[in-house]
């Protein structure tokens, strides 16, 4: 190519020169020529253009190409689609050249990891980048307890998140139910269905496995579990049975159903959880596109020990047996500092000089025994994940672990608990991501009423930006002295120091 662009200079030089010469003899004929020339120089230019790929005229395959934070609310027209035939001919182009580009991403995507790691479970679903994700809204009807839910707190927060994102963006619903009771209620249909427009946005009426529910796998000790209610029957959903079986089942089995396998991306919400900013942005589609896999809303620390009894030394079993696999645990790339207290490090008073320390010590791993765990976790009912995590190998031999040893009926493990260490364990530390931007509070009428239910961490579940740029970008609505980002109980500043990020001004303040 550039030998021939030489060659081509070269050749200009001479007609230039032979120009020159005619200029002095034949006017007339240096205006053919000079015709001549920006004819060939048009078709110079011409093949030039045509021989880079056609894939640059779409924007989004660019490489420099940034999202807008704000994208224009008639993006709503896409939903309602009006196919013309030449939109359709305009579609089918732009098909097969994705389908060209995915493939060539798979090609190397594949090539990159080893089939056994938790990155090669996700290249496919990344392999997406720069195209719609295959993503849904996923909101239980349930509380914790299995209680039933005020149908008013789920219209609330499906009202909340359709006003404040998905009428932008009119990703699919999926609502969960324990027995599928509400589905036979026209009234809460017809809510549904008005609230959600569904003639433009997808519904999905779905009910749990209640295999997961009604019976414990055969390896469970039912009297086991019944000490374990009595014993842990003083704290926060302690002697509930209910609790135990669907902890479980949504992290080990919810993943896996069915009606999840056409999605990627999940985003789980709870009823009484109301958006206090705009999410003007396409949230999935910013976690696609920078290879986010894990994002959470809130965080905190179990003040129990007692229900995560035994789960830091089969975590450090686990990473142990892989010590030597990089692929499949990698301390230096993983965020595991955020859940490891160190016990044995210098006295070190100098708040930078500390935390290399912690960086240093955490690139050992934990199998040391100077470590313990510090009972932080991302509170998973507000997670949005790619759920190809839960389906891949790492995880699933993880999970087998778990399960097997019994903790979350023995012990009443959270959903929470396990899927922070698992995440923390697994992904790279620049997978997970806090979202600092998504002002939100949890008040849901069902918890509060019944009262010895009533959670003492959920009462704190209210996150309002605390950095003013980024609450006025997001139109919030909220009171700042309120965010829970960096109150006592909450873990998110430790994130914040394991994955290196910037806090915000006056965070300290808070
Ligand atoms: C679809 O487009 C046609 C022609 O542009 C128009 O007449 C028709 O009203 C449109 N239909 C809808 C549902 O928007
Ligand atoms: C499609 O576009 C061409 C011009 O590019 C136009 O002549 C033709 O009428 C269009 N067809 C339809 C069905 O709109
Ligand atoms: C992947 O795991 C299987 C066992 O599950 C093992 O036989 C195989 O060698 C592993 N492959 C690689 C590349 O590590
Ligand atoms: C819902 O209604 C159908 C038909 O009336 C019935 O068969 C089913 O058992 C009902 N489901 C529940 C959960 O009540």
């Amino acid at each position: 190519m550039i030998r021939d662009r030489n060659r081509l200079n070269h050749n200009t030089n001479i007609l230039i020169r032979t120009i020159l010469h005619l200029l002095r003899k034949n006017i007339r004929f240096i205006a053919i020529i000079l015709i001549l020339l920006t004819v060939l120089l048009n078709i110079i230019n011409h093949s030039n253009s045509t021989s880079k790929p056609i894939l640059a005229q779409f924007d989004y395959l660019n490489e420099d190409y940034t999202l807008p934070s704000k994208l224009d609310p008639s993006i709503n027209n896409i939903i309602s689609t009006n196919v013309t035939t030449n939109e359709t001919e305009t579609k089918l182009q732009e098909q097969t050249i994705k389908q060209k580009v995915i493939s060539e991403r798979l090609k190397s995507g594949y090539k990159k990891y080893n089939q056994n790691s938790t990155q090669y479970a996700l290249v496919e679903s990344l392999s997406n980048k720069g195209y719609r994700p295959r993503a849904c809204l996923l909101i239980t009807l349930f509380s914790p307890t299995g209680e039933r839910i005020d149908h008013q707190d789920i219209y609330t927060t499906i009202e909340s998140i359709q006003s404040k994102f998905n009428n932008w963006f009119g990703y699919t619903w999926i609502l969960l139910s324990k027995d599928g009771n509400e589905y036979n209620d026209s009234k809460f249909m017809n809510k549904i269905d008005d609230l959600i427009q569904s003639d433009k946005i997808d519904v999905k009426f779905e009910i749990v496995n209640n295999d997961y529910l009604n019976q414990e796998p055969d390896w469970i000790d039912v009297n086991k579990i019944a000490d374990s209610q009595i014993r842990l029957s003083g704290f926060e959903f302690g002697d509930s049975q209910f609790y135990r079986s669907i902890n479980r089942y949504m992290v080990g089995y919810l993943p896996l159903e069915t009606f999840l396998d056409e999605f990627d991306w999940v985003w789980r919400i709870e009823p009484g959880f109301q958006l206090l900013c705009d999410i003007d942005y396409d949230l999935f589609r910013w976690m696609q596109d920078r290879n986010q896999i894990f994002g959470f809303l809130i965080s905190y620390m179990e003040p129990h020990k007692e229900k995560v009894e035994n789960l830091w030394k089969i975590f450090k079993d686990f990473a142990n047996d892989f010590k030597s696999k990089k692929d499949i645990v990698d301390f230096e790339k993983n965020n595991f500092q955020f859940n490891t207290e160190f016990k044995d490090l210098p006295n070190e008073k100098d708040e930078k000089k500390r935390k290399e320390l912690e960086r240093e010590a955490a690139k050992h791993g934990i199998g040391s025994g100077t470590s313990d765990y510090n009972r932080c976790q991302y509170v998973s009912n507000f997670q949005l994940i790619n759920i190809n995590f839960f389906k891949s190998k790492p995880f699933i031999e993880l999970f087998k672990r778990l399960d097997k040893e019994g903790g979350f009926y023995y012990h009443g493990w959270s959903a929470s608990s396990v899927t922070t260490l698992a995440v923390n364990l697994l992904l790279k530390r620049d997978q997970i991501y806090f979202f600092d931007n998504i002002g939100f509070q949890l008040s849901s009428h069902s918890l509060t009423s019944s009262s010895s239910q009533i959670s003492s961490i959920s009462r704190n579940f209210y996150n309002c930006p605390i950095d003013d740029a980024t609450y006025r970008e997001f139109n919030c609505h909220c009171d700042q002295g309120l965010d829970f980002t960096f109150m006592k109980d909450s873990c998110t500043a430790k994130f914040y120091d394991s994955t290196g990020r910037k806090k915000p001004d006056d965070w300290d303040k808070h």
